[in-house]
């Protein structure tokens, strides 16, 4: 394969084998990933922003008492059946749309030792190109698709790329921070929003936050990034981390980073779950009318 066929990019690692401890005791027997927000559970909404994106193969890093993920993007031709069977095609069309639109593969992380880890399980799969990855519990909503608008930062500059967002000082020890300064690039796509990252640190204290662009959880990355995270050594919580790898990028200054100018929604701890609920909740085109006048009627 020429570098330049290589350079599209095709795949997308979704990371699911985490234990979701923070929404225990929910997720003792359920994913975390297939909690519902609305009527679609938290990783359907990046499987759709794959696909949207031009993804063709999402490889999903899955662990112990996952099934649940694979039984949900498999074909169900019982169900889809027994709807058509009821006159209900509109509810059997939304069931056979849940398994199109993407090649889905799925492999093993044994032991959750982290993000950089679960990332590295996928590297047989994603094999010598650039891939997305893409954190199931964050819902990026904007004009362009989050992983569209890296992969094509991507593909004109050949540097891995990350979303970022501006996150408030009290929030700053929950996410990757980066120290970065603006980029050079000229295209009117990414002007004034793309900065070149100098250096991450994980979760630092606000006194210590070089800057409050915080990781989003999308990123586009080169497939050297698999060499920088077989040598990265376990860090906090015995954790081995994606940023350790990233830095290893952004010193040879490969790492973009693209301030996200659509909505950041991480749905990941019980607050950030319940404000999405909400949020999309009332967007929603059946059920957001009635929605909002049930909220404006709360007594609070
Ligand atoms: P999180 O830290 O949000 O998920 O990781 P978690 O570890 O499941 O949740 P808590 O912190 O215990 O509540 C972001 C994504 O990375 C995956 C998770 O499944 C989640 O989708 N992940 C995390 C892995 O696949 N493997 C890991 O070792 C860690």
């Amino acid at each position: 394969m020429t570098p330049k066929a290589n350079k599209k990019v095709r795949k997308a690692v979704l990371p699911v084998a985490g234990l979701g401890t923070r929404f225990l005791p929910a997720t003792k027997a359920i994913p975390k990933e297939m909690l519902p927000i609305v009527d679609k559970p938290l990783i359907q909404y990046a499987v759709e922003e794959c696909v949207a994106s031009g993804i063709e193969h999402i490889i999903f890093v899955t662990g112990r008492h996952k099934s649940a993920i694979e039984d949900h993007f498999d074909l169900a031709p019982e169900l889809e059946a027994f709807l058509d069977e009821r006159g209900k095609p509109e509810q059997a069309r939304i069931v056979r749309e849940i398994s199109d639109g993407a090649q889905i593969s799925y492999t093993r992380q044994s032991v959750a030792l982290g993000l950089g880890h679960a990332v590295l399980c996928a590297a047989e799969l994603v094999g010598d190109e650039p891939f997305a990855v893409l954190l199931g519990d964050v819902i990026m909503d904007g004009k362009t698709p989050a992983t569209r608008e890296l992969a094509e930062i991507y593909e004109a500059t050949s540097a891995g790329v990350i979303h970022v967002e501006e996150v408030r000082s009290e929030r700053v020890h929950l996410y990757g921070i980066i120290d970065a300064e603006p980029a050079l690039n000229e295209d009117p796509r990414w002007h004034n929003r793309l900065l070149q990252v100098k250096n991450l640190v994980e979760k630092p204290s606000a006194d210590k936050a070089p800057s409050h662009f915080g990781v989003a959880g999308r990123y586009v990355l080169p497939p050297e990034i698999f060499e920088f995270l077989k040598h990265t050594k376990p860090g906090t919580g015995g954790e081995i981390q994606l940023t350790d790898a990233l830095c290893k990028l952004a010193e040879q200054n490969r790492l973009l980073a693209s301030v996200y100018e659509g909505k950041t929604r991480d749905a990941g701890d019980k607050l950030g779950f319940l404000q999405a609920t909400v949020e999309l909740g009332m967007r929603d085109p059946k059920l957001g009318k009635d929605f909002r006048a049930y909220l404006k009627g709360l007594k609070l």
